[in-house]
């Protein structure tokens, strides 16, 4: 069966339902790994590129692990796949309070901690982590009013502080695994060479751009700032490549191993 293509939408209507909540458009089945159905509001996306992440996750091995979520959005999405893959300690962070907040609701388990932080800032004293994950905000853009997909002017502003700081909070065998688009990766290869991380791409998918969504808007700049970057026209509408990295420390001493697709 082909997902998220069958993902299963309810929508529900009831007359009186939009006197009771008028911010609710539809619910979904938010994954096929959990019982969960998200309310989509007006004024918060869905976890879309979060939504096909899991399927390359669920190829680690999170059994008895301690796992950090870094950027987690309102749905605590990736901490709690974590959660249901195995892992046994499972901190999901974000910058955004509102959306820490809405995560919190959500997870009414508890079996997930919750904490506001700009990536690592608040977490130094929690241990370290055999897993980081993060499908962070990288969208290159002249100014910052949308922290959900804006990661400053080159979209690099949150990657370089995960990427900066994963040896601080990982254990020695930890594995960081990020969601990036493709006019990223050769900027993302040399952030992880200057910090004597080994890069691998463990998957990759085709995204169509969305009309009149915030990466359309963008094209231009993106191609402005990344020379040599073009996006793809497939049928009609452009396409770019979301890569998924598998992000580690050398292991003996051995650098021969970052990022080496061209
Ligand atoms: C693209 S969304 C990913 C949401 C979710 N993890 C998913 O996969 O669907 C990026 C998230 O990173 C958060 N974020 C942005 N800047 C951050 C920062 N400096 N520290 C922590 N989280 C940040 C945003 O608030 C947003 O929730």
């Amino acid at each position: 069966m082909c997902w998220p293509c069958s993902i299963n939408i309810t929508i529900r209507s009831n007359k009186n339902a939009k006197h009771v909540n008028k911010k609710i458009k539809k619910y979904v089945t938010a994954s096929p790994y959990l019982d969960m159905e998200i309310p989509i509001l007006d004024d918060i996306s869905l976890p879309k590129s979060g939504r096909l992440f899991v399927n390359f996750l669920k190829e680690l091995n999170f059994k008895n692990k301690k796992v950090l979520d870094v950027g987690t959005g309102y749905y605590g999405y990736l901490a709690q796949h974590a959660k249901k893959f195995g892992a046994n300690y499972v901190l999901a962070v974000d910058i955004n309070t509102r959306a820490i907040k809405k995560a919190r609701t959500l997870n009414k388990s508890g079996n997930i901690h919750f904490s506001v932080s700009d990536v690592y800032s608040k977490i130094l004293k929690r241990g370290k982590f055999n897993i980081v994950l993060s499908n962070p905000p990288q969208l290159p853009s002249r100014n910052n009013n949308r922290i959900h997909d804006f990661g400053g002017y080159y979209g690099l502003d949150v990657i370089k502080k995960i990427i900066d700081g994963f040896k601080f909070v990982s254990t020695k065998n930890g594995v960081l695994c990020l969601l990036v688009f493709d006019y990223l990766l050769t900027s993302i290869k040399i952030l992880c060479k200057e910090n004597a991380l080994s890069c691998d791409i463990i998957g990759h998918y085709n995204k169509n751009v969305r009309k009149g969504g915030e990466t359309e808007k963008k094209i231009k700049f993106i191609e402005k700032i990344y020379t040599k970057y073009k996006f793809k026209k497939n049928n009609g509408s452009y396409a770019h490549k979301v890569y998924i990295l598998k992000i580690k420390k050398y292991e003996n001493n051995n650098k021969s191993s970052c990022c080496n697709l061209k």
